[in-house]
């Protein structure tokens, strides 16, 4: 199953431009994607056609805007296999978490309790949970990893044995090593210890590049963002167990999330709009219904099956590279496109800046993920992220700058 690069590096306007006088490599998915035409098209219809706002209005204008809006909606239900009823439309991802440790763990986590966490997560799936821990005074235990970047699972099993873990906040996919955790086992080993433990996925880097069930993984939670797959920016969604949504306070209020107020009393609307408090984002779930419809028509197994052959190559020609070293799993099928290494006696962002002179575009830093550059003995990655569009003709790009850099920095 591989894809056609050449034919979808059409559908994305952006890639017919040149950087620096070369051909525009992108290996910065993992941050934000590229938008293909049907979902600039699917954004500007509704600029031009069916501007207004949602829900309120009784004209046909009002309607449309409701269909598009709702569309999204159903539109990733679908794609993830999730009840419509459970998807909340966010700003993003890290508004989903925040969701999550407002609504559900500031309310339920105190004293005595216990959260844990992993040694490779996002700020976005980290943060929101210790500040939380800070104000409420409930523990947090981190699963460490093993030497080859995946999660130990035995050490797990030890962290939650005296049954006090009563919420796992853990990333599906991690945006440094690449590794694909396997959330569902994670989940089981909490519950075993505790079996009203609420599990929360972040799972932004996954649902972009492989195929992703809600349902099937059986977690309470499921955090991700349209911008990484192939979406605009500027929507995410909080996936949820209905019945888990319902037992919850809202954490923003204000506009369609209400059902009636007097000064006594303020009663919510139903789920999921109790938590899409103001003015959603309508030409942002119009794009994203018509990512979705992009993605599914080329096929997520393909897009994973193309990308676990392209990480394999990308991986074996950076490990043959003199003085580079590659942070994760060794082996493509334990993760996804993002490919995190450091390069002998150059610094990371000398390695960004060589390889923006190559047309090569790279993300260099912490990732947002301090801990565990700590715990890797480093400051910074740089971080290639690969997706559809990639191809073998971007490896030699990529290569030749890092040589370059090499060459003009090291000493
Ligand atoms: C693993 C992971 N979680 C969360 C986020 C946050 O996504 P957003 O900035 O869209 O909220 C990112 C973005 O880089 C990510 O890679």
């Amino acid at each position: 199953m591989t894809l056609d690069v050449q034919t979808l590096r059409k559908d994305f306007p952006v890639l017919s431009r040149e950087l620096h006088g070369k051909r525009l490599v992108y290996l910065d998915s993992a941050a934000s994607s590229q938008t293909p035409q049907p979902v600039l098209d699917a954004m500007d219809r509704y600029y031009r056609w069916s501007r207004s706002n949602v829900h309120r209005g009784v004209y046909a204008l009002a309607e449309e805007a409701t269909d598009l809006y709702e569309g999204g909606r159903t539109a990733l239900a679908e794609l993830v296999d999730a009840d419509p009823r459970g998807v909340v439309l966010t700003k993003n991802a890290t508004e989903a978490c925040n969701l999550v440790a407002y609504s559900w763990v500031r309310r339920n986590l105190g004293p005595g309790d216990a959260l844990l966490t992993t040694g490779m997560e996002h700020h976005a799936n980290l943060v929101p949970f210790l500040h939380a821990s800070k104000d409420l005074g409930f523990e947090v235990r981190q699963v460490p990893l093993t030497d080859d970047g995946q999660l130990d699972l035995d050490a797990a099993r030890e962290l939650v044995a005296d049954g006090r873990v009563r919420f796992v906040g853990v990333v599906h996919v991690s945006n440094v090593l690449g590794t694909i955790n396997d959330v569902s086992a994670l989940a089981g080993i909490a519950r075993a210890a505790n079996d009203t433990c609420v599990v929360h996925v972040d799972g932004t880097q996954a649902v972009p590049q492989m195929p992703v069930s809600f349902r099937d993984l059986g977690v309470d939670f499921y955090a991700l963002t349209g911008h990484k797959m192939c979406g605009p920016t500027g929507i995410g969604a909080l996936l949820a167990r209905p019945e888990l949504l319902e037992s919850m306070e809202p954490f923003l209020t204000g506009g369609e999330m209400i059902r009636d107020v007097s000064f006594e009393q303020v009663t919510w609307n139903e789920i999921p709009h109790k938590f899409e408090a103001g003015t959603p984002m309508i030409a942002e779930a119009a794009g994203l219904a018509a990512a979705v419809s992009y993605l599914r028509d080329i096929g997520l197994d393909a897009i994973r099956a193309h990308e676990q052959d392209l990480t394999g190559t990308f991986l074996s020609a950076l490990a043959d590279l003199d003085g580079v070293a590659v942070h994760g799993p060794a082996d493509a099928a334990a993760r996804g496109g993002a490919i995190s290494f450091t390069v002998d006696g150059v610094h990371p962002h000398d390695i960004g800046a060589m390889l923006d002179q190559h047309g090569v575009c790279v993300r260099v830093g912490h990732h947002c993920a301090k801990p565990l550059m700590r715990s890797l003995g480093v400051n910074a990655t740089a971080r290639a992220s690969l997706y559809l569009y990639n191809g073998e003709d971007d490896l030699e790009p990529l290569l030749g700058g890092i040589t370059a850099a090499r060459k003009f920095f090291a000493r």
